[in-house]
C-alpha cells in the first residue's frame, strides 16, 4: 500500500514516519510538505537505509490544486492522513489568512484529488482512505468538570481551530455526500521530540536553557490533556488501518494537566539534568492572556479503545522525561529552527502581552 502523508516535516507528521515505516514493513509512504517554518527536513534524516526506498519527500502545498493533482497522477496513492496545517493558535490570532487556507482549502484540494484520482483508477471504496488528523480544539472549551466525546458539538474558538473544524465538516461531506471512505481523528495536546519551540513545552525547556523568562497566560490554570506523540501515532496507524469508514475517533493520554504545573516539571527536570540553578520558578511571568483562551480540555477516548483496543502507553512523567532529555540533547536543532523568521514572530507575539 502506498500511503501519502502531508505534514511529514513537521513535529507529529516525522514522528509518524519514523513510526509507521518501521512498524509496517510492506506500506510505502510519499511525504509531502511544503517546509514553511514548521516544516524541516532535517527531522527525517534518521529514517534507516533499509526503510529509505520505502520513502519519498515532494516538496508541494496542498492548497496548490495542480501540484497536488500532479502528485496523484504521478504516485500510486491509494490512501491519505493529511497532518498538514497551520497549528499555532497564537499565530492564528495574529494572521489568521494560512490558517483558513492551509487547513480549510488545502483539506478541499486534498479530498477533491483523492476523490477524482480513485474515480478514475477504479478503486474507489475497495482499500482507500482518507484521514484526517484534527484536534479536540474543536470542541471548544470545558468547564471543570466532564469530558468531549465524540458527539459533543463543535463549538471552535480561536480562527485555527474553527479552521479545523471547518475542514472536519468537508470531510465528512465527502463521506456522507460522495461516499468516501474516511476518517477524522481529534487528538489532545501532544508533546515530544521536533516539536516547534513555539509551543508551551519546548518553548519552556528553550527559555529557560537561556535564563530566559517563561511567559505563562493569564493564571496558568489553564487545563490541557498531554500525550506522549508516539501514542498519537499509534493511534493515527490503528483507525487508518482498521476505523470503520466515516468513523470518528477522539485520542486523549486521561492525563489533564495545569499549564503552570507543567512549566513547573519541565523547570525542575532541567534543573535536576543540567544542574543548573538559574533554571528555577522564578523565570515564570505571567502574562496577559491569550485571546478567547479556552479554559480547559479533557478527552473521552472509550471509542478508540473500546472499538481498537488503542491506549497510551508512555507514561506522563516518562515521556516529560524522555522529552526534555531530547530537546537537551538537541540544542543545535531547536537553534536551527528557530533562526529567522521566529524570532520576528516572538518579539511580536511577546510585546503584545
Ligand atoms: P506542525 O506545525 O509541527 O507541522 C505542520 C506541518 O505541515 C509542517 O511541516 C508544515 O511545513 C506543513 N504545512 C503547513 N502548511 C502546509 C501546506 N500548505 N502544504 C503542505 N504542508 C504544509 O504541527 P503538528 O503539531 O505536527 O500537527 C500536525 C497535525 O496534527 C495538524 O493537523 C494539527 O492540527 C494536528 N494536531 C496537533 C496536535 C498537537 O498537539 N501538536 C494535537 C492534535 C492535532
Ligand atoms: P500551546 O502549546 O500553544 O498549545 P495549544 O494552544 O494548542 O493548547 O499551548 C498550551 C497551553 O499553554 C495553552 O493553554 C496556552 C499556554 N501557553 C502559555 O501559557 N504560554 C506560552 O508561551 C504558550 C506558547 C502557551
Amino acid at each position: 500500500m502506498n500511503v501519502l502523508v502531508t505534514g511529514v516535516a513537521g513535529f507529529i507528521g516525522s514522528n509518524f514516519v519514523y513510526y509507521y515505516l518501521s512498524n509496517h514493513p510492506d506500506i510505502s509512504v510519499i511525504g509531502l510538505d511544503n517546509l514553511s517554518y514548521a516544516g524541516n527536513l532535517d527531522n527525517l534524516s534518521f529514517i534507516p537505509r533499509e526503510q529509505k526506498e520505502r520513502f519519498s519527500f515532494i516538496k508541494a502545498d496542498i492548497t496548490d490544486t495542480d501540484q497536488i493533482q500532479m502528485v496523484f497522477e504521478e504516485y500510486p496513492v491509494d490512501g491519505v492522513i493529511n497532518m498538514a496545517a497551520e497549528t499555532h493558535v497564537d499565530r492564528s490570532i495574529h494572521d489568521p489568512h494560512p490558517f483558513l487556507k492551509t487547513n480549510i482549502l488545502g483539506t478541499f484540494v486534498l479530498l477533491e484529488a483523492a476523490r477524482r484520482s480513485w474515480l478514475k483508477k477504479g478503486i474507489w471504496k475497495k482499500e482507500v482512505k482518507f484521514l484526517q488528523v484534527s484536534t479536540d480544539e474543536v470542541y471548544g472549551s470545558l468547564g471543570p468538570t466532564g469530558f468531549f466525546t465524540e458527539t459533543s458539538p463543535l463549538d471552535p474558538h480561536s480562527p485555527y481551530s474553527a479552521s479545523k473544524a471547518s475542514a472536519d465538516h468537508i470531510v465528512r461531506a465527502y463521506h456522507d455526500t460522495y461516499g468516501l471512505p474516511v476518517n477524522i481523528t481529534r487528538c489532545s495536546n501532544n508533546y515530544g521530540p521536533y516539536q516547534f519551540p513555539e509551543k508551551l513545552i519546548p518553548l519552556t525547556v528553550n527559555n529557560a536553557l537561556h535564563h530566559l523568562q517563561i511567559p505563562v497566560y493569564g493564571d496558568g490554570k489553564q487545563v490541557r490533556d498531554w500525550l506522549y506523540v508516539e501514542d498519537h501515532c499509534r493511534a493515527i496507524d490503528l483507525v487508518f488501518g482498521k476505523g470503520l469508514s466515516g468513523g470518528l475517533y477522539n485520542i486523549g493520554g486521561n492525563n489533564e494537566q495545569e499549564n503552570i504545573t507543567i512549566v513547573k516539571l519541565v523547570l525542575s527536570r532541567l534543573k535536576d539534568l543540567t544542574g543548573d540553578k538559574r533554571i528555577n520558578d522564578d523565570l515564570i511571568t505571567f502574562v496577559k492572556d491569550r485571546a478567547g483562551h479556552d479554559r480547559r480540555y479533557a478527552i473521552d477516548a472509550s471509542k478508540i479503545r473500546r472499538e481498537l483496543g488503542w491506549r497510551h502507553i508512555v507514561l506522563f512523567e516518562e515521556g516529560i522525561d524522555r522529552t526534555v532529555r531530547w530537546y537537551l540533547d538537541h540544542q543545535d536543532w531547536t537553534a536551527k529552527v528557530i533562526s529567522g523568521e521566529y524570532f520576528d514572530f516572538y518579539k511580536k507575539i511577546y510585546q503584545l502581552n
